[in-house]
């Protein structure tokens, strides 16, 4: 039995006696939360939320989502403000520190980073190892969580000096190691940064230069990257910002808990559909193919989804893709490739899937993923490379929401609870009584 009043909610088991008040926990805007820390000890009993859909794991003052409007704010401001007048170093700065820097807190913050670019020679080393075929992911994951070893005594998570260089560090490092590993895929020498570029022009000029001969940056190009950037660097409580959080509240070296992050987001669930929604583009081919992928999306006995459609939080447009989408048509015309096959397709897709019963009922629509990877296609980023771009952007935000963690005197170990299903209790036999 439930009864609200106030700020408390009332929890009664008739058949135990025993009931429990509830404390309604309110944030500045969007629903409330139950705090139910203290049920087990009043009532004996655990909540039960496979998938998290109804938990609220922590407090934060990062991100916030409303998936019914469709409207993401990072500290406050929205997504679309700051994809129009905002720069991933500025949008890195607000997620890290919570205020829009000043010019000259920008301009320290900025070089800060520029200071980092250049990984140590030995981590270089690493790349080795890996077959010439190795998917850009597990390079990028395994050489992040190798930097742990490299700042091991220097780092004292609880000591805020320490926390602000690995986060210079690794927002600096991580598009050097990307690139690294892109380059040994391609059996490239590894290109060193170059600190008098922006972050993403820096980032294409060490995915595409090569030292033989000289490379121009495309302002085109690395403009949109910029936007992606913004619009990747943070989503709240996602599952890679979650094992961040999770491996962080162990106590973990911060760059192994960013390694956690990156793998978490390599799924085709979360960040890898950007890869997956290229293929599956190549996949349907043209457009009167459609309503056969559309079936097969639709049929449960096939483990075929719409990739790029459908979010667990959004039940209406994912902002970042309508943003996306309207960059499609600027960036292919402006590098001169309007008629892009893929794009019309994509379009052609979604408009269709938008008047599908099955997808109208669920509330499915495209998400961020769907319209990135006809982007970084034409910005000529492999395939295997989009889910690198985003755990670079969102290395930004699983920081940001580390540092909160950390900082928080209230942190505790993160360790969720279960409802056991096995065997009930049981005594050993000897391997001869055994049947
Ligand atoms: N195609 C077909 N059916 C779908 C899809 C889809 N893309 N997404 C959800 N559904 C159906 C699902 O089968 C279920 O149907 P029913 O109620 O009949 O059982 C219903 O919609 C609810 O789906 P769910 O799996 O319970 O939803 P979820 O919140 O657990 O999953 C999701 C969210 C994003 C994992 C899922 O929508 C999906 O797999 N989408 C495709 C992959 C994708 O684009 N991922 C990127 C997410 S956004 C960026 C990011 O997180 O990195």
């Amino acid at each position: 039995m439930t009864e609200r009043s106030g700020k408390t909610v009332q929890l009664s088991d008739p058949a135990s006696g025993r009931s429990a008040a509830l404390p309604l926990r309110t944030g500045t805007i969007g629903p409330a939360g139950l705090d139910i820390a203290t049920l087990p000890k009043e009532l004996g009993v655990f909540t039960y939320d496979p998938g998290f859909g109804a938990t609220a794991a922590c407090e934060s003052r990062i991100t916030y989502i409303d998936g019914e409007a469709g409207v993401l704010l990072y500290r406050g401001y929205p997504i679309e403000q700051l994809a129009e007048r905002s720069d991933f170093m500025e949008v890195a700065y607000l997620l890290l520190i919570g205020e829009l820097p000043t010019a000259k807190q920008l301009t320290e913050f900025t070089a800060n980073i520029r200071y980092h670019t250049m990984i140590n020679e030995w981590l270089k080393r690493f790349f080795e190892g890996f077959h010439h075929n190795a998917h850009p992911m597990a390079m990028v994951s395994g050489v992040v969580a190798s930097m742990s070893a490299f700042y091991h005594d220097t780092m004292d998570i609880h000591n805020p000096r320490h926390r602000e260089i690995f986060a210079h560090r690794i927002i600096a490092k991580i598009p050097t190691i990307a690139a690294a590993a892109h380059k040994h895929s391609l059996g490239q020498p590894v290109i060193y940064p170059r600190n008098d570029l922006s972050y993403t022009a820096n980032m294409l000029h060490m995915l595409f230069a090569v030292p033989c001969e000289p490379y121009e940056v495309d302002p085109v190009a690395a403009a949109a990257l910029d936007l992606l950037f913004v619009l990747h660097a943070d989503h709240e409580q996602n599952a890679s910002t979650s094992t961040v959080r999770l491996a962080g509240s162990t106590g973990a070296n911060p760059y192994a808990a960013i390694s956690a992050g990156v793998s978490a987001l390599w799924g085709p669930a979360h960040g890898g559909a950007n890869e997956a929604v290229l293929a599956m583009l190549e996949q349907i081919g043209t457009a009167d193919n459609i309503p056969k992928f559309l079936a097969m999306a639709k049929d449960k006995s096939s483990h075929f989804r719409l990739m790029g459609f459908g979010h667990r939080v959004y039940k209406n447009f994912d902002p970042r893709a309508q943003i996306i989408r309207a960059m499609c048509h600027k960036v292919l015309a402006r590098l001169g490739r309007s008629d892009n096959p893929l794009f019309e397709l994509a379009l052609r897709l979604e408009e269709i899937a938008l008047q599908d019963e099955y997808f109208i009922e669920r509330k499915l629509y495209p998400n961020v993923d769907f319209y990135s990877g006809v982007i970084y296609s034409a910005i000529g980023i492999p395939r295997s490379m989009f889910t690198v771009m985003f755990a670079i952007a969102r290395t930004v935000g699983w920081v940001a929401h580390w540092q909160e963690m950390i900082s928080d005197p209230a942190m505790r170990i993160g360790r969720p609870r279960q409802l056991y299903t096995g065997p009930t209790r049981r005594d050993y036999l000897e391997v001869k009584q055994r049947r």
